[in-house]
């Protein structure tokens, strides 16, 4: 069977509500970016039987970052998409008080990155939202090798370096080496006003879309590096009542170009 089609079925069961242990569990509350997500699922289950017939393809040459990204530098010319990840972590914080009179300082992030290439090459609309929905997955552990519902596999994992040198390492086991990122932030700007807040859309709101560059020391062919469609992760507006240091919850898709 065409793997688009048992990905776009299996997002859209878990969305629905059939039996599983995601749904059984309430991780998804019912929130109007669900039902709009839904919605466009039952749409393209019925484009994907339509082409089931034919074999899928993948084509990386379709892949566009989302349009909001225009305020961000395009991809410098000759540079090619070379995956598209879907992120789920934490954005990690600390607080010198845990007074309203300072402000959260944001120390670095974690989260595995699954591999969505395919899904951007052919449901743009879907990998925009994935984040909104990926957010309310449970956190995957460092092991988890496929993220569930659509099952999509695990492609690396991102930490940093030291608070501004943010790492993508994409070599998860023998077989599996796709290099390592090690970039430096370039260019950012506000995630728009109606990206998803956090998990079932409360929270502070979405953390910043990311122009990044590879330097030194990266190894494979990486280049830039967009971080678009967050959902979550952002603090709160100051640290009152919070401990040392916190995560806070977050999604988001990661463009890997080269
Ligand atoms: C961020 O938080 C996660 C989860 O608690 C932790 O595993 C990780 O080491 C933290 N990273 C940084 C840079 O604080
Ligand atoms: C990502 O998934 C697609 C479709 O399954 C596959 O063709 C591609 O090789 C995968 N990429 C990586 C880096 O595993
Ligand atoms: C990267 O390495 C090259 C070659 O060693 C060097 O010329 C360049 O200055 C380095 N760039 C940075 C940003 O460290």
């Amino acid at each position: 069977m065409n793997y688009l089609f048992v990905l776009v079925v299996s997002l859209a069961a878990n969305v629905a509500g059939a039996p599983s242990n995601i749904v059984r569990n309430n991780v998804y509350g019912y929130s109007a970016e669900l039902s709009e997500f839904y919605s466009r699922v039952s749409h393209y289950i019925g484009e994907v039987r339509q082409a089931s017939a034919v074999s899928p393809t993948c084509d990386t040459s379709k892949i566009t970052l989302p349009a909001q990204a225009s305020e961000l530098p395009a991809p410098p010319a000759g540079q090619k998409v070379l995956h598209v990840a879907v992120g789920r972590g934490t954005q990690n914080y600390t607080c010198a008080d845990s007074t309203a009179n300072t402000e959260p300082a944001a120390i670095g992030a974690v989260a595995s990155l699954y591999n969505a290439t395919c899904i951007a090459a052919n449901y743009p609309a879907l990998i925009s939202m994935a984040p909104g929905v990926v957010i309310n997955i449970a956190l995957p552990t460092k092991s988890s090798s496929t993220l569930p519902p659509a099952n999509l596999d695990l492609l690396g994992h991102h930490f940093f370096e030291d608070s501004t040198t943010p790492v993508f390492n994409l070599d998860t086991t023998s077989e599996r080496q796709y290099g390592i990122a090690i970039s430096k932030k370039k260019a950012s700007m506000n995630a728009p006003s109606n990206a998803v807040k956090g998990q079932h859309n409360a929270g502070n709101g979405a953390v910043a879309w990311l122009y990044l560059e590879a330097v030194n020391g990266t190894v494979g062919d990486y280049k830039s590096i967009y971080r678009v469609n967050t959902a979550g992760g952002n603090p709160p507006a100051t640290c009152e009542g919070m401990d040392k240091t916190f995560t806070v919850q977050y999604s988001a898709d990661y463009y890997f170009y080269g």
